[in-house]
C-alpha cells in the first residue's frame, strides 16, 4: 500500500484557524506579513474568534490577560518544587502545564484567557526560578508581551524590543496542523480538558524535529564559535556523518518558511544592539551554504535562537519560548476540536505476520 508517509499532505479535517495553503501563512484568512505588526492581543483575538477585533475588544482582552498573569502562591510552590536543576526546562514546562490543571477548575470553568495568561507567567517563573532569581511582579497598566518580557528578564524592556518580541509571539501563534497542534487535536477530540491537551502538545513541541529544534541550533553556533572551526567545515562533517542541520527544512515549505524572512531581520537588530553580532554572522554563513549545498532554506527556529540568545535566555529555555507563543495557537484548535466533536482515530496497516497463539515458547534445553 502506498501510504503518505508522516501523513505529509493528508488533509484530516477543516480549520478556519489558519492556513499554509500554498506555502503562504494566513491567520484567518490574513496574510501573516499584514499581522507582524499587529498587537499580540489582536492576533490572540483573531485566532479565537476568526474575526477582527474592536479596539475595545483588544483593549478588554489585555485588561483580562494582564490581570489574570498572576499566579496563585500554591502554584508557585509546586513550579519550585519541579523547577530544579539538572531538569531540562521542557520536562519542567511538561509537569508544571499538567500541575496548572490540578490547582484550577478542571470543570470546564477555566477559561482561554485564563489559560493563556498562567501558561505565559508558568513560563517565565521556570526561566526565572531555575537560575535562582527572584520572581517578578506583573504590571497592570503594561501590556501583554511587555509584561512577560519582564516576567522572564526581570527588566522592563524598551518599546522597540517590545515590538519586536511582539512580532516574535504573533509569527509563532498558529501554524496549522504541525506535530504538536495535531498532538493537542487528538487529545482535545476526546473531551479531554484543556489542561490535558497543552500538555500533550508541550511534549509533541519537546523533539528537536519540532520545536526542540531552536535549542539545538544555538548549541551549532556556540560549539562552531568556542571551537573556532570554520562554520562551512562543521556543516561538511555533519552533513557526512548523516546527521541533519538543526533550523533548515520544512514539510510545508520547501521555498523559503516566510516567518524566517521576517525573523532574520528582527535577529540581525537584536544581534547589533546587544554585541552579538558574531552569532547572526555565523547564521548567514552557515545559511548561505546550506543552500548552495543542499538547496534547504532555514525554518522558523533559526533565527529565533539568536533572538533568544539576544533577551538573555540560555538555550535550554528556548523552546519553552515556543510554547509561550504557541498557546494561542494552541488553544483556538483545542477550541474548535471539540466543538466539532469527532473523535480522531485513524487506522493503520498491518504489515506483520499473522499466527495462532499456543503459549509460551518453553527454552531450548
Ligand atoms: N539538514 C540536512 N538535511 C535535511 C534537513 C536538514 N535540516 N532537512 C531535510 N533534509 C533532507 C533529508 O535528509 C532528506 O534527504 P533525503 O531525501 O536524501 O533522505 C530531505 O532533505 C527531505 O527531508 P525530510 O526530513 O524527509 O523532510 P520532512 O518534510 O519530513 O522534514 C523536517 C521536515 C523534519 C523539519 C526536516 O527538515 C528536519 O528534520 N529539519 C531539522 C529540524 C528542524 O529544524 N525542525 C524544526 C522545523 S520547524 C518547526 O517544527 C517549528
Amino acid at each position: 500500500m502506498d501510504l503518505p508517509k508522516g501523513l505529509a499532505g493528508v488533509v484530516i479535517s477543516e480549520t478556519k484557524i489558519s492556513s499554509t495553503k500554498d506555502a503562504k501563512l494566513t491567520y484567518s484568512g490574513y496574510p501573516i506579513q499584514e499581522l507582524k505588526d499587529a498587537s499580540f492581543e489582536e492576533v490572540v483575538y483573531l485566532l479565537w474568534h476568526q474575526e477582527t477585533p474592536t479596539v475595545e475588544q483588544v483593549q478588554d482582552l489585555r485588561k483580562l490577560l494582564v490581570s489574570e498573569m498572576k499566579l496563585p502562591d500554591e502554584t508557585i510552590r509546586l513550579i519550585k518544587e519541579v523547577a530544579k536543576e539538572p531538569q531540562h526546562p521542557m520536562s519542567i514546562l511538561r509537569t508544571t502545564v499538567s500541575l496548572l490543571g490540578t490547582t484550577h477548575n478542571e470543570d470546564g470553568l477555566d477559561q482561554p484567557p485564563v489559560i493563556l495568561a498562567k501558561m505565559l507567567t508558568a513560563i517565565a517563573a521556570i526561566i526565572r526560578l531555575r537560575d535562582n532569581q527572584k520572581l517578578m511582579e506583573v504590571h497592570e497598566d503594561w501590556g501583554v508581551v511587555e509584561n512577560f518580557m519582564y516576567l522572564f528578564t526581570g527588566q522592563r524592556p524598551s518599546p522597540e524590543y517590545v515590538k519586536m518580541f511582539s512580532t516574535v509571539m504573533v509569527l509563532h501563534a498558529d501554524h496549522e496542523f504541525n506535530a504538536s497542534t495535531f498532538t493537542a487535536r487528538v487529545v482535545a477530540s476526546t473531551q479531554a480538558d484543556y489542561y490535558s491537551c497543552l500538555t500533550a502538545a508541550v511534549c509533541a513541541l519537546k523533539g528537536p524535529l519540532h520545536g526542540g529544534a531552536n535549542e539545538q541550533v544555538f548549541k551549532m553556533l556556540a560549539e562552531i564559535r568556542e571551537t573556532g572551526i570554520k562554520p562551512i567545515d562543521y556543516i561538511e562533517k555533519q552533513i557526512a556523518a548523516g546527521k541533519k542541520i538543526m533550523g533548515f527544512g520544512h514539510r510545508i515549505y520547501k521555498h523559503g518558511d516566510p516567518r524566517a524572512k521576517i525573523l532574520r531581520g528582527i535577529a540581525e537588530k537584536m544581534a547589533q544592539t546587544t554585541n552579538n553580532s558574531v552569532y547572526f554572522d555565523l547564521e548567514e554563513q552557515i545559511a548561505n551554504y546550506m543552500f548552495e549545498k543542499t538547496k534547504l532554506y532555514p525554518n522558523v527556529d533559526y533565527y529565533t535562537a539568536v533572538i533568544y540568545h539576544c533577551l538573555g535566555l540560555d538555550s535550554s529555555t528556548f523552546t519553552t519560548m515556543f510554547a509561550a507563543c504557541r498557546t494561542t495557537g494552541w488553544m483556538a484548535h483545542i477550541i474548535e476540536q471539540q466543538t466539532d466533536g469527532t473523535l480522531i482515530r485513524p487506522s493503520s496497516e498491518y504489515v506483520g505476520e499473522m499466527h495462532h497463539y499456543t503459549g509460551p515458547i518453553k527454552a531450548q534445553a
